[in-house]
């Protein structure tokens, strides 16, 4: 039996370059040695906007669409949607019993998370219950299907981490070898940086959208940060020092046009201006694929909720075995 992997991710609306190339590349690669568990962790928006909701289904099928056009494929994976699997918020409440209160308190994210709500303007500066329960109800999307690993980006090991206590607490409070205690799979991507050479960011504006149009993207990636250093054309480049270009032509280019960009940037044979054009349509032509895709599904939507469905109904069923078993260890009526 191949091993199960859970991961989810917030529906934050259309996805950048950072997500594709730093989380859902990686996961369409596991879809053929595991058994994939994919979710749209909508709770965990609630946690922090439960009084901004008007756009949360419209960001489901948003982030649904940039997962499929990418290649994670229905008949492979089991996608859904984390709110239309209740048995998550009944196994969530049996975690909570065993879980100390300072096991939550010290999570580091969440720490993070409380110092930007309150410097957020017009926002709930409040830490509800819901965001002091996140770790805990992220434990229950991974134990709900006893994940085997969780690819998560490094600043989720801690929660991962924490899952594996709650799994043993629970396992020891009722004497039982019922969950497994799952790994952290960290994936070794590139990072990508957004235009401004900071990190790729929806907030920061400094972002290329899975979705935008090939000349949308050519537009922003002229506006890239190159070496500062150099004025003129034919001033002698200094690649290395290239804040955005240069890394992203490591990143898109193969060894041999990476080559030819070091070369005759260092010889000021290659104005940053050309160097961009070319940038930008060698992007274009990685993405034109999944454009095209997208594009198919943005004219289908009925079949994006289709495979919404289904999947939720498969998760279902498999979360239903799970909560059974759980029910009868904890000895529920
Ligand atoms: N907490 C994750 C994030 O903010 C999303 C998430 C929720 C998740 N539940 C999960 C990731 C379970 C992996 C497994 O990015």
């Amino acid at each position: 039996m191949k091993q199960k992997i859970v991961s989810g991710m917030r529906p934050t609306g259309k996805l950048h370059l950072g997500h594709y190339l730093g989380v859902i590349d990686n996961w369409v690669q596991l879809q053929n040695d595991y058994d994939c568990y994919y979710f749209v962790a909508d709770w965990h928006a609630l946690t922090t906007k439960y009084d901004k909701t008007s756009e949360l289904k419209q960001d489901i099928l948003n982030v649904v669409m940039d997962w499929l056009a990418c290649g994670i494929d229905p008949n492979k994976s089991t996608i859904y949607v984390q709110s239309l699997i209740p048995e998550i918020a009944e196994l969530h409440l049996y975690l909570s019993m065993v879980t100390p209160q300072n096991w939550v308190e010290r999570d580091p994210t969440l720490k993070d998370m409380a110092k930007i709500l309150k410097t957020k303007e017009g926002t709930n500066t409040q830490i509800s219950y819901g965001l002091m329960g996140y770790p805990v109800l992220m434990t229950a999307d991974i134990l709900m299907f006893n994940a085997d690993l969780v690819p998560v980006g490094i600043d989720q090991v801690a929660h991962v981490e924490l899952t594996r206590d709650i799994a043993r607490r629970f396992n020891n409070v009722y004497n039982t070898d019922f969950f497994k205690e799952p790994q952290p799979k960290l994936n070794n991507c590139s990072l990508i940086c957004g235009l401004d050479g900071n990190k790729m960011g929806k907030s920061y504006h400094n972002d290329i959208k899975i979705s935008d149009t090939a000349e949308d993207t050519s537009k922003k990636i002229m506006s890239a940060i190159t070496d500062r250093t150099r004025l003129r054309k034919d001033d002698l480049g200094h690649p290395d020092e290239c804040e955005v270009a240069f890394k992203y032509w490591k990143i898109f280019g193969n060894d041999a046009e990476t080559g030819t960009v070091r070369s005759e940037c260092e010889q000021g044979l290659r104005g940053c201006a050309q160097c961009k054009r070319e940038l930008g349509a060698k992007i274009n032509e990685r993405l034109v694929n999944i454009r095209e895709k997208r594009n198919y599904y943005e004219n289908h939507i009925d079949e994006v909720k289709d495979i919404l469905k289904t999947g939720s109904q498969k998760a279902k069923e498999d979360a239903h075995v799970i909560l059974d078993k759980v029910r009868s260890i904890v000895q529920m009526y």
